[in-house]
């Protein structure tokens, strides 16, 4: 069926953090595209008018991607501002009436979680949710039964099918061509099981730590901040089955069928670590135990992955800043051809920054040794300056009524129900050094068979095969 088009698009928070970085970069390029010319209506409690927001608007721009001098004049033309405080009424009567005409507004909440509540409720009240979408950001919730009764919430009052959660790792290109390089080659479906998989690790690094965002984080931490939803997000890719159809719900129910298959972690396979110097952020209580490095072990008791190990680290002032996933495969027979320490093969996709698809084979060394070393086949390319970011493609998805890539209702609780344990566990967090890859005690308990891959900073310029295929 059709979908209108979101014909207003009202976002709560525009004064934040977010909106500076992420989303009026966003809108400029929706606009500079032509995807953009509705009513964009900002809300926050500042004490701001319209010309202070178009002031942050424009700062945001210059400092996040540039200006574009066209574009924004006509961004600039479709803002809108209303403040006031979000358990006031009046604040949605305001915003009700700067919608207009609109039928289809598409609302979305860049606002913590526990704000929805009282913002859903007033959205309700003064008519401004009739006929409308809801945007959340994430996190939603901190934990299953938190998600559950924001999900309560959402659904007493909207369709699941007008509710759209964030996950922007969902709207990487890289994230999509997993799932595509998967089904459209027709090499690695055979090999993509049990029977050839040994195990597979997903690393999530980053080389800075807090950047100032300490208040936030010290409630957060990196299980919930990255592992519950950005890497649970790209292992399912990984790991689902080709889904029957192309529609959003056939696509999403391969994603939860993952999920249902993962039991909850058991404490015993986590290492938690926090490295040196957090505890000096700002916003960040003196005896915080919040991890900023998660080392993990899962397993996905499906027909195709039963007996593979799952390997997930992530972590803040790491030595690098990238996503990584690595599926080694099992290593071949020993014969008179294949001396023990003949390398294994395994294939490694890149999400961040750059793209990649990589499978490395072992080859006879040319040091005359007859030694075997592997070499990686790299199909590598550097983002493009005009490449759709993430948050242009959510919101413009979102306001098109495109579900797709965006977690549902069921996929949020699973993915709750599998680190609920862990979360409540309270397992020793160890320190780090800044610039490592974090707590020793890692390699003590969470080890892959192999050791942990150390992803490099920076993948080959764009390589492409020149020769035409036959
Ligand atoms: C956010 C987390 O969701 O994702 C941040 O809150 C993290 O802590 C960020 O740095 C990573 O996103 P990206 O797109 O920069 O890889």
């Amino acid at each position: 069926m059709d979908q209108p088009h979101s014909d207003a698009l009202v976002f709560f928070g525009a004064t934040g953090d977010l909106a500076y970085k992420k989303i009026f970069p966003a809108l400029q390029s929706m606009v500079k595209r032509g995807n953009l010319n509705v009513p964009v209506i900002g809300v926050a409690k500042a004490g701001w008018n319209l010309d202070q927001l178009k002031a942050r608007a424009k700062d945001s721009l210059e400092q996040h991607g540039g200006l574009d001098p066209a574009a924004w004049q006509k961004l600039s033309a479709l803002l809108r501002y209303v403040d006031g405080d979000y358990a006031d009424a009046a604040t949605f009567t305001a915003v009700r009436k700067e919608l207009g005409a609109a039928q289809y507004p598409a609302h979305y909440l860049a606002i913590p979680p526990a704000l929805f509540e009282k913002v859903v409720e007033q959205l309700v009240q003064s008519g401004c949710a009739k006929g409308a979408r809801i945007i959340v950001e994430k996190p939603f919730g901190h934990d299953l039964a938190s998600a559950q009764e924001l999900d309560r919430i959402l659904l007493a009052n909207f369709p699941e099918s007008a509710i759209f959660r964030i996950d922007h790792y969902l709207a990487k290109g890289p994230v999509h061509n997993m799932v595509s390089f998967r089904f459209s080659n027709s090499f690695l479906e055979p090999l993509w099981n049990r029977n050839y998989i040994e195990s597979v690790q997903l690393t999530m690094a980053e080389n800075f730590g807090v950047q100032g965002r300490g208040s936030f984080y010290d409630q957060t931490g990196a299980i919930r901040d990255v592992v519950q939803n950005h890497i649970f997000q790209v292992m399912c890719n990984l790991a689902m089955e080709c889904p029957a159809r192309n529609d959003s719900e056939s696509i999403r129910d391969e994603k939860v069928k993952v999920l249902k298959a993962i039991p909850a972690i058991d404490p015993k396979n986590l290492v938690r670590g926090q490295f040196r110097g957090y505890l000096g952020e700002k916003g960040v209580a003196p005896n915080s135990t919040v991890e900023t490095f998660a080392a993990l072990q899962l397993e996905v008791k499906s027909w195709r992955w039963d007996g593979v190990p799952f390997y997930i680290r992530a972590g803040k002032n790491l030595p690098v800043t990238c996503m990584e996933v690595i599926a080694r495969l099992r290593k071949p027979p020993t014969t008179n051809m294949t001396e023990p320490g003949t390398p294994q093969n395994y294939m490694r996709f890149r999400i961040s920054p750059e793209m990649t698809v990589a499978m490395a084979v072992s080859v006879t060394s040319p040091s005359g040794t007859g030694k075997r070393e592997a070499v990686e086949m790299v199909a590598s390319r550097h983002p493009r300056p005009d490449e759709m970011e993430a948050y242009e493609r959510v919101l413009g998805d979102a306001m098109a009524g495109d579900a797709t890539l965006f977690a549902r209702q069921d996929y949020v609780e699973e993915a709750w129900r599998i680190v609920d344990p862990v979360l409540k566990a309270k397992t020793p967090v160890y320190g780090y050094e800044p610039q490592t890859w974090g707590p020793k005690e890692v390699d003590q308990s969470v080890l892959p068979p192999g050791g942990w891959d150390t992803p490099q900073q920076d993948e080959p310029e764009d390589f492409r095969i020149v020769k035409p295929s036959r």
